[in-house]
């Protein structure tokens, strides 16, 4: 007789329910890390080692130089008008958030780059806003 079965059924039930979260949390840590590989993700804050402003719907310094590890911060200062940062080609094309959500004025936005590559961008209503992101070993 297992260590269930000798439980009464709510017991059991919860035995088994605890067993199977205990499952689970042996699976998740793998799916973190797959999510870590990203070639590009979002981090919180503003603290980018370089930063780039949009203004007159351009993004101010045009192409950027870092290396693997290092972050960017874009910010919008353009009052009115809501810009984003599209990744269209290179390690981010068609991958989830390669899309960066709508910027307001002074609103921040920091990628964190783990792949090298050629990182060009948009602004996704203005695609004539143009940039592109070097990301060196
Ligand atoms: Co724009």
């Amino acid at each position: 007789m297992s260590h269930a079965d000798a439980l009464p059924a709510f017991d059991r039930r919860m035995f088994l329910a605890t067993a199977g979260l205990a499952a689970a949390a042996v699976v998740l840590p793998k799916q973190a890390v797959a999510q870590d590989a990203a070639p590009a993700e979002v981090v919180e804050g503003a603290g980018g080692k370089e930063q780039i402003t949009i203004q007159n719907m351009a993004f101010g310094t045009p192409e950027v130089k870092v290396k693997v590890g290092e972050s960017i911060t874009w910010t919008n200062k353009d009052d009115g008008m809501a810009h984003n940062v599209h990744f269209r080609n290179g390690p981010m094309k068609g991958k989830p958030g390669a899309q960066g959500k709508m910027l307001n004025l002074n609103d921040t936005y920091t990628i964190k780059f783990n792949q090298p590559g050629e990182y060009s961008y948009i602004c996704t209503p203005h695609p004539m806003m143009k940039g592109k992101v070097i990301v060196e070993a």
